[in-house]
């Protein structure tokens, strides 16, 4: 029971709707959210091309099902995503209207989606509200997504504002991105971003670090830096889509971990969570989430010409010696 060890929220990534590993629909996976996890992640079912998928329609049925299984099972929810340049409809990409235009459809997502699970539900405790708005080269810059050019350079201080009013106060509200734990560059922007945001009193609550790392990078002591500094603003921090690609250096192609990779997986997760532990202070931890139930769902499997091993479960369901890697740094903290 990963998550009775821990006193913060300790999540996973699940499929719904149609998908062949929908949590509603195997019972495997459903016994192990169950027994080690008290959150869960929509990995894709709460995306704006499924939600929202012509500009007057929005479609909740398959998120809902997913939501009546938390609420049965007892789970809360981190809601994933509102604004993101990636798997958005067509009819976002090609929209045409004024700046204002822009402003008021945004709004109406934002506004509609957030309502429709605050009314209908409780434990949507917390939201990524925008997601991967930053370049990663050098100098990081605000990336040209639709919504950056359609509304304007303060988008994101306008989405945050929307979801918080239709959230209210009490669901934290992230920005998330990948990279900021191993790119200083990426993470100064964002932080100067925050920094801008907090002047304006913009209602944002934490930063997410989706840490998709791997068994090199990022090294322990940049990682704390990172942390601590989104800390040092007054912050939560939550890992929100944590999975451990194999070393850049391994390229055998290989069916299953090595019972000594298995240990060294396992000795990757106890640092990385044992880092997160010892620079994020209690009442700024957001938690940590896992990005998949199995190596058989997990998106690093899905592009790839050789398979990753980068969550907590093998692919036939058995508990990795990295799941007691992740308990073990959970009871020394
Ligand atoms: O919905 C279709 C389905 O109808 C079709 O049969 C199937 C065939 O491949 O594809 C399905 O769409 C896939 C979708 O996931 C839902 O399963 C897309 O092809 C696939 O590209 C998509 O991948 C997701 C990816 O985001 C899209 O960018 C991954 O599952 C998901 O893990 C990944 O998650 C992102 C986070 O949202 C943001 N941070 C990075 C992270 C990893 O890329």
């Amino acid at each position: 029971h990963l998550h009775s060890l821990a006193d913060m929220p300790i999540g996973v990534a699940v499929e719904a709707g149609g998908a062949i590993n929908s949590i509603l629909t195997s019972t495997p996976r459903q016994a192990i959210v169950e027994a080690h996890f008290d959150t869960v992640t929509p990995e894709n079912i709460m995306k704006p091309f499924l939600l929202h998928p012509q500009q007057e329609t929005y479609d909740f049925a398959n998120a809902d099902a997913l939501m009546d299984y938390t609420v049965a099972q007892g789970l809360v929810v981190h809601g994933h995503v509102l604004i993101w340049h990636a798997q958005q409809p067509d009819w976002i990409n090609n929209f045409a209207g004024t700046q204002a235009d822009w402003q008021a459809m945004m709004d109406d997502h934002i506004a509609t989606i957030v309502e429709h699970f605050a009314q209908n539900y409780d434990n949507v405790v917390s939201w990524d509200v925008v997601n991967e708005a930053f370049l990663d080269g050098g100098g990081s810059q605000l990336r040209d997504s639709v919504w950056r050019l359609g509304v304007g350079d303060d988008y994101i201080a306008r989405a945050f504002t929307s979801a918080r009013s239709a959230a209210g106060a009490n669901v934290d509200l992230y920005y998330n991105d990948y990279g900021m734990e191993n790119n200083g560059s990426k993470l100064n922007s964002i932080l100067a971003m925050v920094d801008e945001l907090q002047a304006n009193s913009v209602p944002i609550d934490g930063i997410g670090f989706q840490m998709h790392v791997n068994m090199d990078y990022p090294d322990v002591g940049t990682f704390k830096q990172a942390l601590a500094k989104v800390v040092s603003r007054g912050l939560k921090v939550k890992l929100t889509e944590m999975d451990v690609a194999r070393s850049t250096l391994d390229t055998d192609r290989i069916s299953q971990l090595t019972p000594e990779m298995q240990i060294a997986l396992a000795d990757r997760y106890q640092a990385l969570v044992s880092a997160y532990l010892e620079a994020v202070p209690a009442a700024s931890r957001g938690g940590i989430t896992v990005w998949g139930i199995t190596d058989a769902d997990s998106w690093l499997n899905r592009n790839t010409s050789r398979l990753e091993f980068g969550v907590l479960f093998n692919s036939d369901f058995t508990p990795k010696p990295a799941l007691q890697g992740f308990a073990d740094a959970l009871i020394e903290a």
